[in-house]
């Protein structure tokens, strides 16, 4: 058996194992519960989490309010709700052991009030909470209110510094730890911030230390790092283990606990992680979060990276460049484009590409009929699931839409409720992270093995 010490993480000691957050319902109370059964740390996402049937579930049974601001209004409750059923499901199957993690996005609507909807009424469940997707200032404030751990996910030191800075040295009694996301390798969405290149991944060794110094300097040396993003074998972390520079810390598996016979996904998308090759996923900024994200390269990625290579600058009065009058719209408005796309706007609508859609860069991207009223269609039934949508332009603050929406993007709400309930995970959006390729390749799930959370955390035990 290779030798992992437990860890005191959310004022127990528990295996240093923790079932990385992942929504929407793909962790949920039943793996969550799992987790914590085996002495380790589980977590259910609580990003719109489910408190209906299956059969509720489809997203547009469940909104009844006409306008975005009513339907952000039952999403909230519901929100609030499935947070509180999955909390109760994970504390059930836990039998006591191990520990409790909720996961939120910062930047999901309504972050602050689901958070105090669910503490309020289901803490006695729930001993953390991990958050990532923005940066969780307030966090920090509301998990102490309601004696909780909490967690900020950051993908740098620099990151942790200002939250530090700005609220959580005020709250140290109960920071649990700090997850560092690795933004090259990790699943979801990550951290890239703008001055690191996507397609040049850093390792992460330099980078944790450099987080655990600073930690060191505000007196956090006793504070674990959960190191989360490319983790699969324990056997090729062992330069980490019982090392100084890096401190304690534990290992957070976010696509490989995605295959376990506890986990909702439906069995086309454990077929689907079976059969991944190495470049099979992809990070891109499609999301209307506006954050890089890594997701399976099926056939949803492709369509989206299609319609945006179909994409022209215009101007709205005519300049050198931009000289040739084009019409657009049932009001036949007239905008300018360069004379080099005239071409490729008579092959784009040859192929069938013929309506144009107003991106917010001055552009256009071309699209079939059906894809624009589909497109339409999504922005309509929007529910102001985000803080800030790119897609729609819903802005949480002012509770309407703000800006000019962005055919590039989707309503991931729409999309991420599908596929984690039983929709095609060739044309939904798959997250997974750059590992996923490995269950081809891992001897353990040969012929298809689907481990239960039971076996998998036994395995992962072993050092494989
Ligand atoms: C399908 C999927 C969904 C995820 N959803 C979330 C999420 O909602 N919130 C979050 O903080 N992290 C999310 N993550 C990230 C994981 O919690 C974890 O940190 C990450 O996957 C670790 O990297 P790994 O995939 O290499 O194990 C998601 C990851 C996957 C694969
Ligand atoms: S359009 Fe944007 S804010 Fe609205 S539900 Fe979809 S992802 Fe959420």
């Amino acid at each position: 058996m290779f030798h992992l010490k437990p860890l005191t993480l959310s004022g127990s000691e528990v295996l240093p194992l923790v079932e990385g957050g992942k929504g929407i319902s793909v962790s949920t109370g039943a793996t969550c519960g799992a987790w914590a059964q085996m002495e380790a740390i589980g977590t259910f996402s609580a990003v719109n989490a489910d408190a209906f049937t299956f059969e509720e579930h489809i997203f547009s049974k469940i909104y009844a309010g006409k306008t975005r601001a009513e339907r952000y209004k039952e999403l909230i409750m519901q929100a609030i709700k499935g947070g509180i059923t999955q909390a109760k499901i994970a504390h059930e199957i836990a039998q006591r052991k191990g520990r409790i993690h909720m996961n939120v996005m910062w930047e999901m609507a309504g972050t602050e009030e689901i958070l105090h909807g669910i503490l309020s009424r289901a803490k006695e469940f729930i001993h953390g909470i991990t958050c990532g997707a923005g940066m969780p200032y307030k966090m920090a404030e509301i998990a102490t209110q309601y004696g909780v751990y909490y967690y900020p996910i950051v993908s740098s030191a620099r990151a942790f510094r200002a939250l530090y800075k700005r609220t959580y040295h005020k709250f140290c009694t109960f920071l649990g730890g700090v997850v560092y996301e690795d933004p090259w390798r990790a699943g979801g969405h990550n951290g890239l911030s703008n001055s690191e290149n996507s397609n040049t991944p850093e390792s992460p060794y330099p980078r944790v230390v450099a987080l655990r110094a600073l930690m060191r300097e505000y007196g956090l040396d006793a504070v674990p790092i959960i190191v989360a993003g490319g983790v699969w074998w324990l056997s090729e972390w062992t330069d980490w283990i019982d090392n100084q520079e890096v401190g304690p810390v534990a290992f957070q598996f976010g696509t490989r606990s995605l295959l376990t016979q506890e986990s909702p996904v439906a069995q086309a998308w454990h077929k689907l992680l079976l059969s991944l090759k190495k470049g099979d996923v992809k990070a891109t900024t499609f999301s209307p979060t506006g954050f890089y994200s890594s997701a399976v390269n099926n056939v949803f990625l492709q369509e989206l990276q299609d319609r945006s290579a179909r994409q022209i600058a215009y101007q709205e009065t005519s300049s050198e460049t931009f000289s040739v009058p084009f019409t657009i719209g049932v009001r036949g408005n007239i905008v300018y484009i360069k004379s080099s796309d005239r071409e490729l706007i008579h092959t784009w609508q040859t192929a069938g590409y013929a309506v144009p859609l107003r991106t917010p860069e001055g552009t256009f991207v071309f699209v079939t009929s059906e894809q624009a009223n589909a497109i339409k269609q999504d922005q309509a039934a929007c529910v102001g699931c985000l803080s800030a949508c790119r897609f729609s332009g819903w802005c949480q603050a002012q509770q309407e839409l703000v800006g000019c929406a962005d055919p590039r993007s989707f309503c991931i709400q729409k999309t991420l409720q599908a596929v984690a309930h039983g929709g095609n995970p060739n044309t939904e959006l798959v997250f997974a992270g750059d590992t996923a390729y490995r269950f081809a390749e891992d001897p353990y799930y040969a012929n298809g093995f689907i481990p239960s959370i039971k076996q998998l955390v036994r395995r992962i035990q072993t050092g494989f």
